[in-house]
């Protein structure tokens, strides 16, 4: 399977978006159906997801970007990512490990210092920061904003 297309998803969906995910171990909260984009195969099955998710009335954030293992590496989720930001409002900010930050550099995000942050992101880093050093991974978090 090579080729994919992009659609809102359906609620029938919901279920298999919450435990993609799961499988991928990103942030599980917030997953309502209604925001997502999902990336499916010629069988019109689910092989990816993103969505906008907005905190309040002034914060949206890219998230909850995920692909299926077996379905990496073939410009799934640049995909996902070009949809979501042709529709979506400015700013847009959004959290990843420090590894993906040069793939998201590529669409114009910049990662922000701590002070340049939302409050909302900022409590976020605080307490990711605080794991990070519990567990010693060589991983950190980035905030990012596209202006
Ligand atoms: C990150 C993820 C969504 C990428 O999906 P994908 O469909 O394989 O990505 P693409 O094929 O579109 O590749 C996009 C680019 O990201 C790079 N990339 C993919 N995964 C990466 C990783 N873990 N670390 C660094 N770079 C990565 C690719 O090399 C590619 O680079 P290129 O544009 O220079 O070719 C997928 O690996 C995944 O679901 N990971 C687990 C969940 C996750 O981390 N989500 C992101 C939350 S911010």
């Amino acid at each position: 399977m090579n080729t994919f297309t992009l659609r809102p998803a359906r609620e029938s969906e919901s279920r298999q978006i919450r435990e993609l995910i799961h499988l991928v171990g990103i942030n599980p909260t917030g997953l309502d159906w209604r925001r997502f984009l999902v990336a499916v195969n010629d069988r019109d099955e689910m092989i990816g997801c993103g969505q906008l998710k907005p905190h309040g009335t002034d914060i949206l954030e890219l998230a909850s970007l995920a692909v299926y293992p077996e379905h990496r590496g073939k410009g799934v989720a640049r995909a996902i990512v070009e949809r979501l930001l042709a529709n979506s409002p400015r700013p847009l900010y959004l959290m990843c490990e420090s590894s993906l930050g040069s793939f998201y550099e590529k669409f114009g995000f910049r990662a922000l210092s701590y002070e340049e942050m939302p409050r909302y992101f900022q409590r976020i880093a605080s307490l990711a920061g605080l794991l990070t050093s519990l567990a010693q991974r060589q991983q950190r978090l980035l905030v990012m904003k596209l202006q």
